[in-house]
């Protein structure tokens, strides 16, 4: 089957074309192409995503990015039997007038005129900003009109769940997608979601803890924005903390480490978030970002970035090995931007040697947001379930969600 893959829910318009099937359980994939174009430029002088802006990057995005993958790939396209007046009267009932611009390109593009030889679309229905997800949602809507062709609503964090399986990613080469034993415990971490779900089917999704304030990735761009470095922050912390592991000073910073005692799976990183603030203001005498960017000894920089990525890590690992003892998982899946994080990745790869499981951690090209892992998870929930998504508050209660692709992992 050939699947469309779309992923709008931030600051990345994704496309990916994949050919996938699966056997007896086994899932293979062929990546045609995968597409991401960054909005980290437009984004950075805000020191954030900016929800307007996002909107209308993907709206100018889209269209010449799935030309361009449909040039690549040399898909096969057909001429359309639609007349001028279905193909305008399509677009008016698929497109809300909130995507005039997405409308008016899509009205003058060839992609109204020739059908690919597609199966199916997976779209990213959430969760992430709204404006940015119902650009993708319109467009794909469109499309799966205009050209017959179905389209299935895929879960942004279940896409970062299923990136995990996908340890190969050269294209054109057909790959053997990991296969997973249940039940499987999954870390989620990025910019708006830090989780642990316990998967006891494709699926099938329990979320047993969650943040309960800041999302891990929020807090390496906020404390990254305290000390003066550019959005994304996550990557900026890692290269400083690196440099003190490298080379280690005399500098000593303390960072609490929030909830690692507590006895549920649950997280909270805003403490350490206003103790880098209180660090800064009352050891080294710095109360802005510009004052930090020029006064900040490299020393004391690099040392506080270690400090707060070591405690985050420890958290994460020690919340992950609790929940490890309480459902003794097969294996544990990794996901999301924060992913990308070395010293988090070596911390999770012990954790995995020390309990003799399997840790499984997206290749580094599709630890962010990405529109490959929407178009596998889009085939596989198109083919074996429907996905169910549950939220543990406390342990042994389970509360049921929505159901049917639509839910949010959270
Ligand atoms: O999954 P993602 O690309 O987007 C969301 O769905 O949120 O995650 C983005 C987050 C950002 O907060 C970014 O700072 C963080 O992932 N991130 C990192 C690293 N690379 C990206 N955090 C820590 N270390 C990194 N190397
Ligand atoms: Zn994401």
């Amino acid at each position: 089957m050939r699947v469309l893959g779309i992923e709008t829910s931030c600051d990345e318009t994704a496309l990916a074309l994949i050919d996938i099937e699966s056997h007896e359980g086994k899932i293979s994939y062929k990546i045609l192409g995968s597409y991401i174009h960054s909005q980290i430029a437009v984004h950075s002088p805000y020191g954030g995503v900016y929800p307007a802006l996002a909107k209308r990057e993907h709206a100018r995005n889209l269209i010449p990015l799935l030309e361009k993958a449909f040039s690549d790939t040399n898909t096969v396209m057909h001429p359309t039997d639609k007349t001028d007046i279905e193909i305008a009267t399509i677009l008016e009932n698929t497109l809300s007038p909130k995507e005039a611009e997405l409308h008016k390109s899509l009205s003058h593009s060839d992609l109204r005129l020739y059908i690919p030889n597609i199966d199916l679309i997976a779209i990213t229905k959430g969760p992430g900003l709204e404006p940015a997800l119902w650009v993708g949602l319109n467009f794909a809507q469109a499309l799966s009109a205009l050209w017959n062709i179905p389209a299935v609503p895929v879960n942004h964090m279940e896409g970062h769940v299923i990136g995990s399986i996908l340890h190969s990613i050269e294209p054109n080469i057909t790959h053997t997608a990991t296969h997973i034993e249940f039940p499987a415990l999954s870390l989620l971490v990025s910019g708006g979601h830090t989780e642990i779900v316990l998967i006891e089917d494709w699926g099938a999704y329990t979320v047993i803890g969650s943040t309960r304030d800041d999302a891990v990735g929020e807090a390496f761009d906020k404390v990254a924005r305290m000390l003066g470095l550019p959005y994304p922050g996550g990557p900026q912390i890692s290269q400083y903390a690196e440099n003190a592991r490298n080379n280690p000073s005399n500098v000593h910073i303390s960072l609490p480490r929030p909830m690692i005692h507590s006895k549920d799976f649950d997280f909270s990183f805003s403490g350490i978030k206003t103790a880098v603030l209180y660090t800064l203001r009352d050891t080294y005498n710095i109360n802005s970002p510009e004052q930090a960017q020029k006064e900040l000894p490299d020393e004391v920089r690099d040392a506080l970035c270690k400090e707060f990525e070591d405690a985050v890590t420890e958290v994460l690992v020690s919340k992950l090995k609790s929940a490890y003892s309480a459902y003794s998982p097969t294996c544990l899946l990794i996901g999301g931007g924060v992913s990308a994080n070395t010293h988090l990745r070596k911390a999770l790869y012990s954790l995995g040697a020390e309990l003799n499981i399997p840790v499984y951690i997206p290749h580094h090209h599709v630890t962010g947001d990405n529109a490959l892992m929407i178009a596998v998870a889009g085939y596989m929930s198109s083919q074996t379930y429907t996905a169910e998504i549950r939220v543990q508050t406390h342990i042994g209660a389970h509360t049921d969600l929505k159901a049917q692709g639509t839910m949010a992992l959270e």
